[in-house]
């Protein structure tokens, strides 16, 4: 069998092993593998398909980034975009596919699967938001860049006595906000999931003064809603191929940083962690279950499995049909949320 692998959407610490985890199971199985660069765009492109060989994945299993490249395309918006991607893996000589990515890139996962082509996937999202898994890669070593970040800005907010605000990704929701802020002991976490008013962010700030906290850190998701801050929310902004805007360009750790220092004369600074949580080497976490998640993808696929995905499910893993991880974003729980305000 020949076994393609991509990776789509953004990328993640932790593709790489992923990457190295399919193609080394399909070897030792006798198998063949297709690297297929750049997401999607490599199966609508000419020469973008190439042989992986064992050499190619070695020394990966550190590496950020995607050896594959990646990219945003959606070839379910392309014209027969679903029918070319068949049709370019099969003359590729390809028999399966393992696609490593968020919903958007598992949602033409499942469509290439029943379009009739061999497709697992394995799942991969910093933003922690596929449904059914407890998994996803890049989210853990997110949350260490967050975690290290509020360390490192604990103790310059000590010394000037300053409010913090430190705007992290996490998209529609707030699971990189929330886990980071827990680990990190943010003093405020804004979630796009429940919304705040500033008012109550600068009764927040005083309370913490009058009790002679000195400095506050808040950390706000870039898809929190705040609104007396809420401004032009990008209905116009220009769109990703699969529609979504980019919430960075909302500012809102920018705003709320503005609005804090005006309403309360506190001296407040704002850091954007930005790409700085996608980039670098995973965590073990995310080594260890990408291993484990790309292995058992290869051994659905040989074994003639098709639209389903392995996840990690109570500690272990389970298989599912990629269409219950894209069915719905998963939110953070309220109880979740709640365990942030014991530490106000
Ligand atoms: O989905 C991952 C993610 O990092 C989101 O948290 C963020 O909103 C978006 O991608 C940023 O995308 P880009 O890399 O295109 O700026």
């Amino acid at each position: 069998m020949r076994i393609g692998i991509l990776t789509g959407g953004g990328d993640a610490p932790g593709l790489n092993a992923a990457i190295r985890a399919v193609a080394r199971r399909a070897f030792q199985l006798g198998h063949s593998v297709s690297g297929i660069k750049n997401g999607w765009a490599g199966c609508l492109e000419e020469g973008l398909i190439e042989e992986l060989t064992p050499a190619d994945v070695r020394g990966i299993l550190p590496l950020g980034g995607t050896i594959l490249g990646t990219s945003r395309t959606n070839p379910a918006k392309e014209r027969d975009g679903i029918e070319r991607v068949i049709v370019t893996l099969r003359h590729h000589g390809v028999d399966g596919l393992v696609s490593i990515g968020g919903d958007d890139t598992l949602g033409v996962a499942a469509k290439l699967s029943d379009a009739g082509f061999p497709t697992v996937g394995v799942p991969k999202t910093i933003d922690n938001d596929l449904s059914a898994t407890e998994f996803c890669i890049g989210f853990d070593t997110a949350v260490g860049v967050v975690t290290e970040a509020l360390d490192r800005l604990h103790t310059t907010a000590s010394a000037h006595h300053r409010v913090m605000v430190v705007e992290v990704m996490g998209r529609d929701t707030g699971w990189v906000a929330l886990m980071g802020g827990v680990a990190g002991g943010a003093d405020l976490v804004i979630i796009p999931e429940f919304a705040v008013k500033l008012s109550d962010v600068v009764a927040h700030l005083y309370r913490r003064r009058g009790d002679g906290k000195l400095f506050s850190i808040i950390v706000v998701a870039e898809g929190a809603h705040i609104s007396e801050l809420e401004r032009e929310q990008g209905g116009d902004a220009e769109k990703d191929a699969f529609g979504h805007i980019r919430l960075a360009k909302r500012g809102v750790g920018d705003l709320l940083s503005s609005a804090v220092e005006h309403d309360t004369g506190f001296e407040t600074r704002v850091t954007v962690l930005g790409h700085l949580q996608r980039g670098g080497s995973p965590s073990p976490v995310d080594r260890i279950w990408a291993t484990r998640l790309g292995v058992e993808a290869v051994e659905l696929l040989v074994g003639g499995r098709s639209g389903v995905i392995p996840i990690r499910r109570d500690g272990g893993v389970d298989v599912v049909p990629l269409a219950e991880v894209v069915k719905e974003t998963r939110r953070v729980p309220k109880e979740l949320y709640e365990l942030t305000q014991v530490f106000g």
